[in-house]
């Protein structure tokens, strides 16, 4: 399976996505991230969107990837994808990751219109709603852009293809941890608190444990929004 994770907005969780979402349940998949202005934590070679060429010959030779778009280089990859005509082909689908901010959903309306006009078919493109808080409905956060696509269905919504909010993702960047192994660590971080001598170890372990709640927590979401993307090869 060989995904693209794209927006033209930067922080709407591409990174996040490509990296914790779509790679732990895409077997053996690769990630590629595509960013020039921004530091990725991802591993693999990082291209820019001018090396369009390489790696539309790279793609052909993996069975799975996911490529992660920096927001620096999808308006140059749009352009490279115009040009050599047929090479969105490549990709099974385009992960679209949206969040409630305006301006995120407006410029969602765009990647969107732009995809459709290279001629993604809607089958392929996929909307993730992400950062919904808690307690917010999908359908009201996301009025704007659900409002377009009514107007103009360029791709099916699922409403349930969505994350919520949280700090996990926040507390594990940088590090190469995912969050299965985490999720699944046995260590007693509370017998160890137990025998930990000072406040600052203790603190430390009881960071450990809140991150394994947390990880605990999301693995389950991660896995449901996974199955409703319905990602097919
Ligand atoms: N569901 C979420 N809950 C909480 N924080 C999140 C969530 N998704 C992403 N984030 C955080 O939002 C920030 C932006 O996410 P990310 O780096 O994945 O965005 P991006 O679209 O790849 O941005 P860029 O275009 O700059 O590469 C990060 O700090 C990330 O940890
Ligand atoms: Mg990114």
């Amino acid at each position: 399976m060989k995904i693209a994770v794209i927006n033209f907005s930067g922080n709407v969780g591409k990174s996040t996505i490509a990296r914790h979402l779509l790679l732990p349940r895409i077997p053996g998949a690769d990630l590629i991230p595509i960013e020039s202005l921004n530091a990725d934590e991802g591993q693999g070679q990082a291209l820019r969107g001018r090396q369009f060429g390489e790696l539309q010959e790279y793609v052909q030779t993996v069975d799975n990837v996911v490529v992660d778009i920096g927001a620096s280089n999808v308006e140059e990859l749009m352009a490279q994808m115009q040009r050599y005509r047929g090479s969105h082909e490549d990709f099974d689908g385009f992960v679209v990751p949206t969040v409630p901010a305006l301006k995120q959903q407006q410029d969602t309306i765009a990647t969107l219109i732009e995809l459709s006009r290279i001629g993604v078919p809607s089958t392929r493109l996929k909307l993730v709603f992400n950062m919904v808080e808690a307690g917010v409905k999908v359908d009201q956060a996301f009025d704007p852009l659900l409002a377009f696509l009514k107007q103009q269905p360029i791709t099916k919504v699922n409403l349930n293809c969505r994350l919520g909010e949280n700090e996990i993702y926040g507390r594990i960047k940088g590090t190469k941890t995912d969050l299965a192994s985490l999720a699944s660590d046995p260590t007693d971080y509370k017998a160890l608190i137990v025998q930990a001598k000072g406040v600052n170890e203790k603190l430390a372990l009881a960071q450990k444990l809140a991150t394994r709640r947390l990880a605990c927590g999301v693995v389950p979401e991660l896995d449901a929004c996974f199955a409703e993307l319905e990602l097919k090869s």
